[in-house]
């Protein structure tokens, strides 16, 4: 066993964001397992794996996209959802077992908007505009083929969308997690409003980059009047989709200036950018700096939580130096070894993420779990 790096000692400091004293700056990516019951509640099996990754030292855990009404925000069969009563309380165990290893955990909200692909409620799409997400449906959550053309919101379902939202997070708060987190990325509805291909609205919500902001700003503001000040509320922020992978903004620095600049004027505590790799520049052609860095720079007020294959210490590190951002999420090296801050901090073996590759075979959560990656085929 060898010391800690005197570099990647950051990620092991403590960090205060709003009220939750987190004991390190590790935290767990949102992850969708399609693993709750049909009709949306947690499972016991969930807290068992939610559990699995605050023993292993991750001070805050954000959970699965979670579906927030029973009309179109579900994306795929067997997600969870904070959408009635019965699925807030199923997710009081979830978050009394986090709480009891000392870490915090955030509830991620959903709307799957033009990606959906499974819903127990109701059928069709709803997003931005009658625009098709590219791309094909997610084998790995139990889809094929092209997505279905969605609906334009109506004036009165972006108000039903922004208010289920809100009823969510009070709904989260009640089950004992800590805060909520917007899903703004990858091409789900939030991310839909803010793409200019997938935007033709001319009320408000479409045309400019700052108007594509408003629904973003608008849902941010009624979580936030709904749950109060002393919660934590952030929100999801990328480029690229799970429908477009590669996708980036069009109007490249100054467009994030813009978003991040419009999420800052905002009662948000934090962003969280989501990269194909953190530390990368988000516009090579025109800037050296990683999406974490603009945020840094154009939302100074605001957490910056930095994801994209940040796979061991010294990535990590990089991000948390002069990488822009205050706390790390780990996704596929996290699901490789549910207790990666541990090891890193023992300086102990850190196994490779789990292969993209390995995605369609793996549907459920015990597959995950029980799933131990070969180092020497695993890709990047
Ligand atoms: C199986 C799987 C499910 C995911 N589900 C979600 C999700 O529900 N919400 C979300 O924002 N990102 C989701 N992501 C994206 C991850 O949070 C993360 O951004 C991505 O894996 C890149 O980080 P990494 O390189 O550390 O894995 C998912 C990724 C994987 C591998």
């Amino acid at each position: 066993m060898s010391e800690t790096p005197a570099s990647e000692s950051t990620l092991h400091e403590p960090y205060g964001l709003k009220g939750l004293d987190l004991p390190n700056r590790a935290v767990l990516a949102p992850m969708t397992r399609i693993s709750a019951h049909g009709d949306g509640r947690a499972t016991e099996r969930m807290r068992d794996y939610y559990r699995s990754f605050a023993e292993g030292g991750f001070g805050l855990l954000v959970t699965e996209g979670i579906f927030t009404d029973t009309a179109h925000s579900q994306g795929y069969l067997d997600q969870p959802g904070l959408a009635t009563p019965e699925d807030g309380e199923s997710w009081a165990s979830v978050t009394a077992a986090v709480h009891e290893q000392g870490s915090s955990i955030v509830a991620q909200l959903m709307h799957a908007g033009p990606q959906g692909q499974g819903n127990a409620y109701t059928s069709g799409l709803r997003s931005a505009s009658a625009v098709r997400a590219r791309g094909e449906q997610a084998g790995m959550y139990r889809g094929s083929g092209p997505y279905e053309v969605p609906d334009a919101l109506s004036a009165a379902e972006i108000g039903e969308v922004t208010s289920s939202f809100a009823a969510a997070a009070v709904r989260a708060r009640e089950a004992g997690f800590d805060g909520v987190e917007i899903h703004g990325a990858n091409g789900y509805l939030v991310d839909a409003f803010l793409t200019d291909y997938l935007n033709e609205r001319t009320d408000g919500y479409g045309g400019s980059p700052l108007a594509r902001t408003r629904l973003a700003r608008e849902i941010i503001e009624a979580v936030r009047a709904a749950v109060g000040n002393d919660f934590v509320v952030g929100i999801r922020i990328s480029q690229g989709k799970v429908s477009d992978a590669t996708h980036r903004w069009s109007g490249g620095v100054a467009e994030a200036e813009t978003i991040f600049g419009a999420l800052a004027g905002t009662a948000v505590d934090y962003v969280h950018t989501t990269e194909w790799k953190a530390n990368a520049p988000a516009f090579p052609d025109e800037d050296a700096r990683s999406l974490s860095q603009l945020a840094r720079e154009f939302a100074p007020t605001l957490t910056v939580i930095a994801n994209g294959h940040l796979d061991t210490g010294a990535e990590a590190a990089q991000s948390l130096g002069d990488g822009g951002a205050d706390l790390v999420a780990i996704g596929k090296a996290a699901l490789a070894q549910h207790d990666w801050p541990q090891r890193v901090q023992q300086g102990r073996e850190v196994l490779e993420p789990l292969a993209p590759s390995a995605f369609g075979e793996l549907a459920t959560l015990q597959d995950w779990e029980l799933r131990v990656p070969e180092p020497a085929s695993s890709s990047r």
